[in-house]
């Protein structure tokens, strides 16, 4: 399998062959009946289920970077003194909710290294200190605290039991969706020490990555029971990365198809730049850095909703004002991690250490020890901490130099472990909101989004649905997280198949205008919408 997936990456790589005879730059470089845009988890998804579950091969995937993967990224720390390197992930990192996932089947397949996560296994630090060396001056050192000695845990706790019945209840009165913050208040969770704050974020903002006076209460906490919270959460460890599962079935649709028409399948370093789906042409036209490429029937865009709200592709004719409010009301949260290697573990033997902040809520707020017991285990080659941060805070500090961001951390971890905390020895400051690509982490749902805006994210546009919306964030339980992507694209897959073979093309329903409801009934019958 190796040796036949370079050969596919070295053919995928190879520039396009542009033929000198062709006569305008309006002739394609390649046509297919399907053009997936992405190769992430759900363009792979999309191109594995069309190859390997309905023989559909006539497709062409398009992807901007020169590996594919998506935001199942792995990056490389090295060691300066032994040049070791080891491989951390920058973007997905864990599979949530194990045992019921399709994920976790795959991670089996492939052997995947993953290790539970225990989040009770943390200790919690209350800090004293600013991010600037005057700050220090007068103050008094900040101390570890017993979170169940405080009563804290056990306050939240019992609120947040409480928190999907209180959901549930109000959804029966059909009554209207609140903040988050809202739903904890009037639960009686009031936040006033930092402490306080920090927990909150722990328990909020560290999976939605958005504050909850943004999410949206519905949403925000229901997922919990799609994803599975009662499971350990498996941290991926494999030095062959997360993205690796993903990569192995790509190179398997892509050897399934490698017989069918066009010899050249998926073009990475082929950014798009503009959508032409006009129903009265009798093609897609996708524009990229490398040529026209030609899509008879179906393009599939896997664009993250960052992207799409970005204007970062350019859409010919622009999209249906539905469409677009559906895009522009969803969030494209920004969730960061800060990876810093050094040459001894000064730190403590459990999994977590939550930082209170003084003065910023979310600042610094979780440093993750991946030498814990089970993890990479300590070795001559490294030890490694992140920091994870979201939101305000990430996009702050991606706007620093990497220079400034490590002595910013090193203030903190030497508050926290003392001044004789070493330099590390590399640090990785991934920068998501501010990648072209991207344009953020995963989506996240505020407050202002409804059943029917998600509904007509997920809807294609155009009468002979020429363009197909799939990704992460189009998943109704599982958007945020890899299952989604993975589900979604199989999913959406099957509808293509579907319309391609003739078998069962069905119209989708679109809510054109989403009204205030005054009357009873389900959230179908509440809302007009149209088939086409
Ligand atoms: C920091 C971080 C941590 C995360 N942690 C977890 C986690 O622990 N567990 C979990 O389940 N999920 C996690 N997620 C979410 C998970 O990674 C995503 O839900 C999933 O990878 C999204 O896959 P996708 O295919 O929908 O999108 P993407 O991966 O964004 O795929 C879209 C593809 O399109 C390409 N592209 C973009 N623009 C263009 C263009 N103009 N032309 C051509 N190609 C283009 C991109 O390069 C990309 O390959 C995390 C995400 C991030 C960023
Ligand atoms: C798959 O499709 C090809 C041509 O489209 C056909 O020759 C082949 O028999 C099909 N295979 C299966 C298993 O249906
Ligand atoms: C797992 O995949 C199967 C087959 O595609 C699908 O029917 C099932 O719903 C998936 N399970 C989950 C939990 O998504
Ligand atoms: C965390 O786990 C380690 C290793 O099992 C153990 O030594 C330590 O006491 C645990 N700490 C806490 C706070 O649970
Ligand atoms: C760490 O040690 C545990 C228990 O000894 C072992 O199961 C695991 O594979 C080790 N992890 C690594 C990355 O070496």
């Amino acid at each position: 399998m190796a040796r036949l997936s370079s050969l596919l990456y070295a053919l995928a790589a190879a520039k396009t062959a542009w033929s000198a005879a062709l006569p305008s730059d309006q002739q394609p470089v390649a046509t297919a009946d399907v053009i997936i845009i992405g190769a992430g988890i759900s363009g792979i998804a999309v191109a594995r289920e069309l190859a390997l579950e309905h023989n559909i091969t006539d497709f062409l995937i398009l992807e901007a970077r020169s590996e594919p993967g998506g935001r199942a990224h792995t990056e490389s720390l090295t060691n300066p003194k032994t040049g070791h390197v080891t491989k951390v992930e920058k973007g997905c990192n864990w599979i949530q909710g194990p045992r019921r996932q399709n994920i976790t089947k795959l991670a089996k397949k492939y052997n995947l290294q993953t290790a539970p996560q225990d989040y009770d296994n943390r200790t919690w630090f209350e800090g004293r200190r600013g991010v600037d060396e005057a700050d220090t001056v007068d103050v008094a050192a900040g101390k570890f605290v017993d979170i169940d000695a405080s009563g804290l845990a056990t306050l939240y706790d019992d609120i947040s039991s409480r928190i999907l019945d209180f959901i549930q209840n109000r959804l029966d009165d059909m009554e209207v969706d609140l903040t988050a913050r809202t739903g904890l208040s009037m639960l009686g969770w009031r936040p006033k020490t930092a402490l306080q704050r920090l927990y909150e974020w722990v328990n909020v903002d560290f999976t939605t990555a958005q504050p909850p006076q943004v999410c949206s209460l519905y949403n925000a906490f229901e997922q919990e029971d799609y994803v599975g919270a009662d499971e350990p959460e498996q941290l991926v460890i494999d030095q062959r990365g997360y993205k690796h599962i993903f990569v192995e079935e790509l190179n398997a649709a892509l050897a399934a198809a490698a017989g069918s028409p066009a010899s050249q399948r998926l073009h990475l370093d082929t950014t798009v730049t503009e959508i032409n789906w006009s129903p009265s042409s009798p093609s897609r036209l996708v524009h990229t850095n490398r040529g026209l490429f030609a899509a008879r029937k179906h393009v599939v865009s896997t664009l993250s909703i960052g992207v799409l709200q970005d204007d970062r592709v350019k859409w010919t004719p622009p999209l249906p004002e539905w469409k677009q409010e559906a895009i522009f009301s969803f969030g494209m949260a920004v969730y960061q991690k800060i990876f810093l290697l050094f040459d001894r573990a000064f730190w403590g033997p459990e999994q977590f250490t939550y930082y209170a902040d003084p003065e910023v809520r979310g600042r610094w707020p979780v440093w993750q020890n991946l030498n814990a017991e089970g993890f990479f285990n300590g070795s001559r080659d490294g030890y490694i901490l992140f920091n994870t941060h979201v939101d305000a805070e990430a996009r702050r500090v991606a706007r620093m130099p990497d220079e400034d961001v490590r002595a910013e951390a090193m203030l903190k971890l030497r508050e926290i472990y003392g001044p004789d905390v070493p330099e590390p020895l590399d640090i990785l400051v991934p920068r998501w909101d501010l990648d072209p690509l991207y344009m953020g982490s995963y989506s996240n749902w505020p407050l202002g989004q409804l059943d029917q805006h998600h509904w007509n994210l997920r809807q294609p546009v155009g009468k002979r649905k020429e363009v197909v919306f799939t990704g992460e964030s189009n998943s109704r339980e599982m958007f945020g997280y890899v299952q989604g992507a993975w589900e979604d694209g199989k999913e959406t897959a099957g509808r293509v198949a579907g319309c391609l073979t003739g078998r069962e093309c069905p119209s989708s329903l679109v809510y054109e205008t989403i009204k205030t409801c005054v009357e009873a009934g389900s959230v179908v019958k509440r809302f007009e919408g149209s088939w086409y």
